[in-house]
């Protein structure tokens, strides 16, 4: 917890929050795994110290592939040491290789069944926002699942302290995960046993048509 403190006030940018994920908003990014059958390709994006991790681990079993890619040369040592190293070692047939490295350069070979990514987008440029969702979408089979999750209310938060610019910023990355989720039949799922409360977003792999249908819970 110090750790992901003294690393946010270090990085706001980059980290976007104060405190690591809750095990309630853990299960919900990453409950979709267990239904994947077979051996499972996973990929999770910005694990930080590793909450979605830990999580993602208890479902992994012999013949998956886990790839993890963190920018904060901290996290990926915190991560190596308290997490990784260990289930390597109980693991053996579980092959799980951490990238330190930003998302959009990191050195990955997909497509993956799932993609979890814990980025936070209200603190991106709109461009670097519409760069990433690009690259996972590369990465994600066609019938695979990205999640993605922000803080309830987070945008009608910030744009009060903002200048117009900040406000404007918001506005499109807003409007950048409107399409996505128009695109891709996103889900969500409000988490209230997260500080502070989030979304968790599902989207479909492929390039799908506008959603039309009224049938389930549409972001
Ligand atoms: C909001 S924190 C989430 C951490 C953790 N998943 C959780 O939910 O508690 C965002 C994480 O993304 C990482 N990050 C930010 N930009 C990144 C990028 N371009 N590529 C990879 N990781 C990035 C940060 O260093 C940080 O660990």
């Amino acid at each position: 917890m110090f750790d992901f403190l003294t690393e946010a006030i270090r990085n706001f940018r980059s980290t976007g929050s104060v405190w690591p994920s809750s095990p309630a908003l853990s299960n919900a990014m990453t409950s979709t795994i267990a239904r994947v059958e077979g051996p499972r390709r996973v990929l999770e994006v910005g694990p930080g110290t590793g909450p979605f991790t830990k999580s993602i681990l208890k479902k992994l079993r012999a013949g998956d592939h886990f790839d993890l890619v963190e920018i904060n040369q901290t996290f990926c040592r915190k991560l190596e040491k308290d997490i990784l190293a260990g289930y390597r070692a109980r693991h053996p047939n579980v092959q799980v290789r951490l990238h330190c490295a930003p998302i959009e350069e990191a050195d990955l070979a997909g497509p993956y069944d799932v993609i979890v990514c814990g980025l936070p987008f209200n603190n991106f440029p709109p461009r670097l926002m519409r760069q990433i969702f690009r690259r996972m979408f590369a990465l994600l089979k066609d019938n695979g699942e990205l999640l993605y999750f922000e803080y309830a209310g987070v945008r009608a938060m910030k744009s009060p302290v903002s200048d117009s610019a900040g406000r404007a910023r918001l506005k499109r990355i807003d409007a950048i995960g409107k399409s996505l989720r128009r695109r891709h039949e996103g889900k969500k799922q409000l988490v209230l046993a997260n500080f502070p409360p989030a979304f968790a977003y599902r989207l479909k792999g492929g390039r799908k048509k506008a959603a039309t249908s009224s049938s389930s819970k549409r972001a």
